[in-house]
């Protein structure tokens, strides 16, 4: 396959959602006018979607492999690369011979085929042959922590000597595996296998490291051996601890930092991901599901190969441990190289994989076949299901055949499972989805212009789902991420932040929203796009200033919002805002965004007769230059500062600072 192609593929479906030109919005505080926000406490109030807001994900930048899935051995089934043993490496040490390879001679499972073959025909007893794996850019290794190793390993048979092999010596030794510095200086934890034997055996070991060493990531994991012979090996997996403890799960510290906003769902598996470039590559998800040894990975469309170890099931496990709605996207016949699936008979497997999937995901364990097979998987309890989406931005398809299939996944689905929402990517006039989704891949200043966008929206038509959004200074498909941090900019983050303005305000339409894309690991080799919320290297990760104001958003929201318009517009200097109520427990939530470079004399009037309390609190994001962003060297380069306001009362002046973001929060009497 073509890199190049398979890239540009990827990136060209968002293009055109990329405004041409961009006004700009930034003018000195003597040019605006002056701002008084009347707000109508007594007014009619809009209700927000309990699903609000949300996460979106796919196999991007290393998301999964090498991101939040916490498998720390990449390559684990040989297949990454056809022409080298990506991410492994062999040590022979200079009085040994020895050799490996990727062959496909001694097949594990039908879905496993490669296995690594190495060859060792002379070694010193105590100075091994040393094979080992780099990890996703380093292997993290700390202190008083126990990792867990399994593989798959069997010695050579004198019967399976081809011809050219080298003198085969039966192996029948135990290999030792071990957590070491890349220099091999220092060894923080090992442990030896029993004898492996001439047939495939699974073994589980763990590796326990001491308190006597600092983290860090410049390790390798070693499998060594020290006897002539040849043994290979398969799906070769070390997990750190995960988040909850779960098997096969996810890594902490990201974990922790996508629970810190409050997400109510996840929309997966994709995105492009869903898609594939093509139509063999796309997201199938009964390749996805079962034990390790029968999920091969597939191609991804970010120029990489996905393992599937995250696979569907371990995304409702990941709903499970945040509480989140799956939001799910099912294949609808469309993959990115422009190969539309004919609706009619063609279509048919597609919708019925699709069909299978939600039963897979929704039916009981007992009376249904999918039902039955998820309980055997692990998870007896029907799964809750709300939302489906049919496909990913289908606008995409030239061939304008997305009306037939939308129609045909729609119509299939209703019929079993007439509760369902279903979501479509694009216009349709057939079939009236519940929910349309749209995505935004914008500038800060088309946010800021773009604050009324969904304000004359018809509200009898379907609910509005903004399944992927973000500020980006320049179209990520074009720019590549050159030239740019990882992750937003504090400009960036406050158009995010007037966006969800824009959002907020129209909370009777917006089900759900979420940014995309969530995740990346910042090694160069391991990222197709930027920016991205949440960025991580091997050890360690950081928010982005886009992070902090979606996590002061939800948790600063409440349940309804407020009508609210300022007294006079100033076109030349928008201040996009949102005020919402917390009704039970009496708050009121102004948010301002001032993206100009001057500060903004703001007057909030609440209504003669609105009592407040006399103090407030006042969130603060911002920083002097609105081009910083956080970094995994420098995390907190900008993050918001709690403060107060004294004197709150029906009517108060506040001074938004320039490139800031401000949520006040007060309580009504
Ligand atoms: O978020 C990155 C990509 O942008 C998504 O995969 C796709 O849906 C959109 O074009």
């Amino acid at each position: 396959m073509n890199i190049q192609v398979v890239v540009i593929l990827c990136l060209l479906s968002t293009s055109s959602l990329f405004a041409e030109e961009s006004t700009n919005v930034a003018t000195k505080a003597s040019e605006s006018l002056p701002a008084k926000l009347l707000i109508d406490l007594k007014g009619p109030a809009k209700k927000f979607s309990p699903t609000f807001a949300g996460l979106m994900t796919e196999e991007i930048n290393h998301s999964y492999d090498g991101g939040l899935y916490a498998e720390l051995i990449r390559n684990r089934v040989f297949r990454d690369n056809e022409t080298n043993v990506e991410a492994w490496s062999l040590t022979v040490p200079s009085n040994a011979f020895a050799s490996m390879g990727v062959t496909d001679r001694y097949p594990l499972t039908d879905k496993l085929p490669k296995s690594l073959d190495v060859v060792i025909s002379k070694v010193d007893s105590n100075q091994p042959v040393m094979v080992s794996n780099e990890g996703f850019w380093g292997i993290p290794v700390k202190p008083n922590t126990t990792y867990n190793v399994s593989f798959y390993a069997k010695g050579n048979n004198v019967w399976e000597k081809k011809k050219g092999d080298p003198d085969p010596i039966t192996f029948r030794v135990p290999l030792t595996i071990s957590l070491q510095s890349n220099d091999g200086t220092k060894v923080h934890a090992s442990a030896t296998t029993p004898p492996l034997t001439g047939g495939w055996q699974k073994f589980e070991l763990t590796l326990k490291t001491g308190s006597e060493m600092s983290a860090s990531k410049e390790n390798k994991f070693v499998i060594s051996a020290a006897a002539t012979g040849a043994f290979r090996l398969s799906l070769v997996s070390l997990f750190p601890p995960t988040y909850k403890n779960r098997i096969n799960g996810n890594r902490t510290d990201l974990m922790e930092k996508l629970a810190g906003l409050h997400p109510k769902f996840l929309r997966f598996p994709g995105g492009n991901f869903l898609e594939g470039d093509n139509l063999s590559d796309r997201y199938d998800w009964k390749q996805t599901r079962g034990p390790l040894e029968f999920r091969s990975g597939h191609p991804g469309c970010w120029r990489y190969r996905s393992s599937d170890g995250l696979g569907l099931l371990e995304f409702m496990g990941w709903c499970e441990d945040l509480g989140m709605e799956p939001v799910l996207a099912v294949y609808a016949g469309y993959s990115l190289k422009q190969q539309p699936v004919a609706a009619g008979p063609l279509l048919e497997p597609y919708v019925q994989d699709a069909l299978d999937e939600i039963e897979y995901l929704t039916a009981d364990a007992k009376t249904t076949h999918w039902g039955a097979i998820r309980a055997r998987d692990g998870h007896p309890e029907p799964f809750r299901l709300k939302y489906v989406e049919i496909g990913n931005e289908d606008q995409f398809d030239k061939s304008g055949s997305y009306e037939g299939r939308y129609a045909q996944f729609h119509d299939a689905i209703k019929a079993r499972y007439p509760d369902l929402q279903l979501i479509a990517t694009a216009g349709v006039k057939t079939r009236k989805p519940d929910v349309i989704d749209d995505h935004f891949y914008r500038p800060t200043e088309w946010f800021v212009k773009e604050f009324s966008h969904y304000d004359k929206t018809d509200r009898n038509g379907p609910k509005i789902f903004v399944g992927e959004w973000a500020t980006m200074k320049k179209p990520a498909w074009i720019t590549k991420g050159v030239g740019r941090p990882n992750t937003p900019t504090l400009d960036e983050a406050l158009g995010d932040a007037a966006w969800m303005c824009a959002m907020e305000r129209n909370s009777d339409l917006i089900v759900m929203q979420c940014y995309a894309p969530l995740l990346t690991n910042e090694n160069p080799e391991a990222t197709q796009w930027k920016p991205n919320l949440i960025g991580y290297d091997a050890l360690h990760s950081y928010v982005s200033p886009s992070w902090h104001a979606q996590h002061l958003f939800n948790t600063h929201r409440g349940d309804e919002v407020l009508t609210a318009s300022w007294e006079k517009e100033d076109p030349a200097n928008p201040l996009p805002y949102s005020v919402t109520r917390d009704k039970a427990k009496g708050l009121l939530h102004i948010k301002l965004v001032n993206t100009s470079a001057s500060p903004r004399e703001v007057t909030i009037d609440l209504g003669k007769e609105t009592k407040t309390a006399s103090k407030a609190s006042l969130i603060t994001l911002t920083s002097k230059d609105p081009q910083t962003a956080n970094s995994l060297q420098n995390p907190d380069a900008v993050k918001p500062v709690t403060g107060s306001i004294q004197g709150t009362s029906s009517g108060f002046p506040v001074t938004v600072p320039p490139n800031a973001l401000v949520i006040i929060t007060l309580k009504l009497k």
